[in-house]
């Protein structure tokens, strides 16, 4: 029997891509799944699919009374709460001088001030139940810069940086909370993209769903050491090796100068 049998997760963004990979994972873990997401089409098919103790629930992370009626709705289906994926994002394009106001607004409002809506609703929940844990999903974009992404990049900083604030206020509560940062990963969200993103990375391809959902796996139920910790999982996109490894960079800066 699993530690956490007889209690609830709630997987955002768990209607496809990265977080349907997580609910899979998830549900292996004998927790009651709820997978909160705007797309009713596909996360009502993915709980079909899943059956047993997987469920969809409409979620839009923006909106409190929703994170009211789903984290109740995943209590009283599944038992206490004791995991929160806070995994729903959006990308869009503009670098800082172009982007408009409304998008960098609403990149803001779903991928962090969603996110803090989820540990502030969630909170009480998990420290009812005796703890529990809060995984944020940022990405490499929350670990450096990227040109043309302007809104996205500060807020995903930004979720790294809510993760410590939230690590040091609920650890009295028993409630770890961790971030994990993926590099390219194939999505619908990257549909757009070539391989050629990830020609110069160490491991030159995109990274797949479940290799994510392993990693957040691996930091809501073996981590028990971990809170405020980053995890990243990105191909070796942000050791920079990629500079050095390329044949003519190898040439002008052998490695070990
Ligand atoms: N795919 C990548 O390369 C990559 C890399 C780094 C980080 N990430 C992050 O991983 C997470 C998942 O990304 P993905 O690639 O699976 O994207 P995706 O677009 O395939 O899935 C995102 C999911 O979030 C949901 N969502 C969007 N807005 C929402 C809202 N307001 N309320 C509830 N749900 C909402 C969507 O409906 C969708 O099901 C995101 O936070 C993303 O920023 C992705």
């Amino acid at each position: 029997m699993s530690k956490y049998t007889g209690r609830s997760a709630v997987v955002t963004g768990g209607a496809r891509g990265i977080g349907a990979a997580v609910v899979r994972a998830l549900a292996k873990e004998g927790l009651g799944v709820v997978i909160a997401d705007i797309r009713e089409a596909e996360g009502v098919r993915l709980a079909y699919e899943l059956g047993g103790d997987v469920s969809f629930q409409h979620l839009d992370v923006t909106m409190e009374h929703d994170w009211t009626r789903v984290l109740e709705a995943a209590e009283s289906e599944y038992g206490p709460l004791a995991v929160l994926i806070n995994n729903a994002g959006i990308l869009d394009l503009g670098g800082v001088a172009e982007v408009h106001r409304p998008i960098f607004r609403h990149v803001l409002d779903v991928n962090l001030y969603g996110s803090w809506l989820g540990i502030h609703s969630a909170a009480p929940l998990l420290a009812r139940a005796g703890g529990g844990v809060i995984v944020n999903v940022s990405s490499t974009a929350g670990l450096m810069g990227y040109s043309g992404l302007a809104a996205y990049v500060t807020s995903k900083w930004g979720l790294r940086g809510l993760t410590k604030a939230a690590a040091l206020d609920l650890a009295p509560s028993g409630i770890r909370v961790c971030s994990v940062h993926p590099g390219p990963i194939r999505t619908p969200m990257t549909a757009g993209l070539d391989d050629s993103v990830v020609a110069g990375q160490p491991i030159p391809r995109f990274g797949e769903p479940d290799e994510v959902a392993a990693m957040i796996r691996f930091v809501a139920i073996e981590a028990t050491y971990s809170t405020g910790s980053e995890f990243v999982v990105d191909g070796g996109a942000t050791t920079g090796a990629a500079i050095l490894t390329t044949p003519s960079a190898a040439t002008d800066f052998p490695v070990g100068l």
